[in-house]
């Protein structure tokens, strides 16, 4: 096996296919996502007018972020109805497998097109589920409300603060897309053998799923929970990393610098004012890790990535740490479904080649 470990199983700097929709830098620490830097549109062109420019020429239904926005009130209206189901056939499940299984609900075909179907229903799913927990009955969706206003209203069971909405709504658009990230991949690799939308969306929520992709906020938590105090931060961190222990929300595999989405996410939770002294011990990790990091492993390049500060953004919205995964999925499922489309049009096939290093045949030997 040790030939194994020589191999490039990460694919590491393989570039596995083109799209126009974002672009990773690593280097230069920045996402373009068709066309725009994230700095210029986070907070600005709001989570529908994000899934109408990824979606702009692949999904004729779709248009402009208004009309997003109606689709989006639709689906989740038609999405409310499976909410029964749902709730009956995930009794006992985490909010992340309960959404895969609902998404396994939605049929192939259907009224409005499969993409707007399963986002609009995992903006309405989460919310119920979450609530499911609490002993709470689900609250309707109102389609005349954006993704963001409307999946808190239907968390909270009443409106959310316009601060909390626009916190929400822009860590919904700056997570919105990001490469061939191993979600987006493996979401593209099912439908290059045209399983359809549904199908590949599962793949994508399914990659998201482990702790080294989008399951890393909520450990960020636990881990600031557990250092608990700034006279610990350094003796922590520094056990920590010489256990061979992996800190959450630092390190990423194309990023060499700084991820651009921490920054902009760390602004929203400043602004947000009200989470000031979690910010200022989370600033104060920070420093600690990557300074231990620099230090134990020289050479690494190991900096902050974007689920060090979603987690407290996410705190500070007072979102619950098991939604943290399944709303990375929320967010996520529009450039998913982007990249379905774009396969579907004008991707083949996906099937590479394995280097074959097993027992050679007797026979042959
Ligand atoms: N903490 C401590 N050490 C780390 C970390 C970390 N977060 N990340 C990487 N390293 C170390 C590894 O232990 C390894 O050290 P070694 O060479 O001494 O054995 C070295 O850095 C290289 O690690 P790889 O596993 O080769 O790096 P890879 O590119 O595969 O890892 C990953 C990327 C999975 C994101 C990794 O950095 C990690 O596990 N981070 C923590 C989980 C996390 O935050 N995930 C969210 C990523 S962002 C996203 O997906 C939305």
């Amino acid at each position: 096996m040790q030939a194994l470990i020589h191999e490039n199983n990460g694919l590491d700097g393989v570039v596995a296919g083109a799209t126009v929709l974002s672009h990773v830098d690593g280097e230069a620490g920045t996402l373009i996502l068709r066309g725009h830097f994230l700095e210029e549109i986070a907070g600005r062109i709001g989570f529908e007018g994000i899934a109408a420019l990824l979606w702009a020429d692949l999904d004729d239904s779709a248009g402009d972020r208004d009309a997003v926005a109606g689709l989006f009130g639709q689906a989740r209206v038609a999405a409310f109805a499976l909410v029964p189901g749902l709730l009956q056939v995930t009794q006992g499940l985490t909010p992340i497998e309960a959404l895969r299984a609902g998404l396994g609900m939605l049929p192939d075909e259907g009224k409005l097109p499969a993409h707007v179907r399963a986002c609009g229903a995992l903006q309405v799913f989460l919310p119920a589920l979450l609530r499911r927990a609490e002993g709470k009955a689900p609250v309707a969706p109102d389609p005349l409300l954006g993704a963001a206003a409307d999946l808190l209203r239907c968390l909270r069971g009443q409106p959310a603060s316009a601060s909390h909405v626009r916190a929400l709504d822009t860590y919904l658009t700056t997570i919105a897309d990001h490469g061939f990230n191993a979600s987006t991949f493996a979401a593209r690799v099912v439908a290059s053998t045209q399983a359809g939308m549904i199908s590949a969306l599962i793949a994508g929520l399914c990659a998201l799923k482990g702790p080294l992709h989008g399951g890393a906020p909520g450990p960020v938590l636990d881990m600031l929970d557990e250092i608990g105090t700034e006279a610990r931060i350094a003796r922590w961190v520094e056990e920590a990393i010489r256990a061979g222990d992996r800190l959450m929300g630092f390190g990423h595999r194309v990023y060499k610098v700084r991820d651009p989405r921490a920054d902009v996410l760390k602004s929203v939770v400043r602004d947000l004012g009200s989470h000031a002294g979690r910010l200022a011990f989370a600033g104060a990790v920070e420093q600690a890790v990557i300074a231990t990091l620099r230090r134990l492993k020289p050479g690494r390049r190991l900096d902050t990535n974007v689920e060090f500060y979603t987690a407290l953004m996410l705190e500070a919205v007072g979102i619950p740490r098991e939604a943290f995964t399944p709303l990375f999925a929320v967010g996520r499922s529009v450039g998913w479904s982007a990249h379905v489309m774009e396969q579907q049009r004008h991707g083949r096939l996906v099937r590479p080649l394995s280097r074959y290093i097993g027992p050679t045949p007797k026979a042959a030997a």
